[in-house]
């Protein structure tokens, strides 16, 4: 059952206006196309509309939840309590300067941004650094908050500063290198929502650049399925034994169940083969634990959130 009264919408209602949405299947809002309802999703236009939404919530005793643009997100079928909020149509703002040593750019991005945008902006200005993340569908907030990478890199070696705002919107911003970044994730402080991300990029030679960027597209393009999904649903346990290797050779490719399926193409995608529920979906989960746990006696921690609840009978 939703946890917002009919005076926790009008106030949200007087907030946000149509950047609010209530009882909205945040399937719309994932890659993987799955999840149920969230009580409510608000898109927020700036830092200072962030905060109230943030304080405004806390008075009212309502949880809320920050996402990125759901590309390594699954929400349960019974959908999610509270309040989404979502930095992603609106706060996208990037600033550009030069810098120290010479040849350095600095790039500030609001957290909403695209990483695809960045990416882009990064090759037609001949910023080297943010090739890794070619394909990766995120935007910039999630993908830092994740350490989001690929075998090229990961975002902890480009980023300089981040800024957040903690469970009282209270603004704090901390340099990269004193964050004990890991693999996927970071000590962020509880319940904070990053806003911003400082990027430190070199000046290279744009066409060199390009001709990069084309190939490590390709190669992705080649071992990744296209439909929907989170990308790799398990964290490697490590670079010599990938999870897609342990998954592939536990003979679990092509397994299906409803309309979820193990892919053929790269064993560690989940795929949506259309209609496919998040219960689908972690009927697979499982069976991919016990049986590479049975297997090969390694025990797979997903790199996908999860969030929400079950679906209530
Ligand atoms: N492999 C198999 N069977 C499979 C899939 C992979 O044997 O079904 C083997 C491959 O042959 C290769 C090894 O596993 O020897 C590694 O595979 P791949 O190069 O595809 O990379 P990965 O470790 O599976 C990582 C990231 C990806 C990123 C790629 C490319 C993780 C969990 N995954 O995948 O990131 O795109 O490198 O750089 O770190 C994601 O984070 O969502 C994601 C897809």
């Amino acid at each position: 059952m939703s946890l917002i009264s009919a005076d926790d919408r009008s106030w949200l209602r007087q907030l946000l206006g149509a950047r609010v949405r209530f009882d909205e299947p945040m399937r719309r809002h994932t890659t993987f196309r799955i999840g149920g309802p969230a009580d409510a999703y608000a898109m927020v236009a700036g830092l200072d509309e962030l905060g109230l939404l943030v304080k405004g919530a806390n008075q009212r005793g309502l949880p809320w939840t920050a996402v990125g643009n759901g590309s390594n997100l699954l929400v349960r079928d019974g959908g999610v309590r509270g309040i989404v909020i979502n930095l992603g149509p609106y706060m996208r703002t990037v600033v550009v300067g030069a810098d120290e040593p010479a040849g350095t750019v600095t790039v500030k991005a609001q957290a909403g941004l695209a990483l695809p945008a960045l990416c882009r902006l990064a090759l037609a200005n001949g910023w080297d650094g943010m090739n890794f993340a070619l394909g990766i569908p995120g935007n910039v907030g999630g993908a830092i908050y994740m350490n989001a990478g690929s075998a090229g890199g990961c975002m902890a070696e480009v980023v300089h500063e981040v800024t957040l705002l903690d469970r009282q919107a209270q603004r704090l911003t901390m340099a990269a290198g004193n964050i004990a970044w890991d693999y996927r994730r970071a000590p962020w402080p509880e319940d904070s929502i990053i806003v911003e991300g400082t990027f430190k990029l070199q000046m290279t030679n744009k066409e060199n650049l390009k001709r990069a960027a084309r190939q490590w597209v390709l190669a992705r393009k080649r071992r990744q399925p296209a439909a929907a999904s989170a990308g790799c649903f398990f964290k490697n346990p490590s670079p010599q034994t990938p999870a897609g290797r342990l998954i592939e050779q536990a003979g679990l490719k092509g397994k299906c169940i409803g309309q979820a399926e193990i892919s053929c193409e790269h064993a560690n995608f989940i795929l949506n083969r259309g209609g496919a529920s998040a219960d689908d979906v972690l009927a697979l989960k499982r069976l991919i634990e016990t049986t590479v746990a049975e297997r090969f006696g390694v025990e797979l921690e997903p790199e996908v959130v999860i969030l929400g609840e079950e679906r209530h009978a």
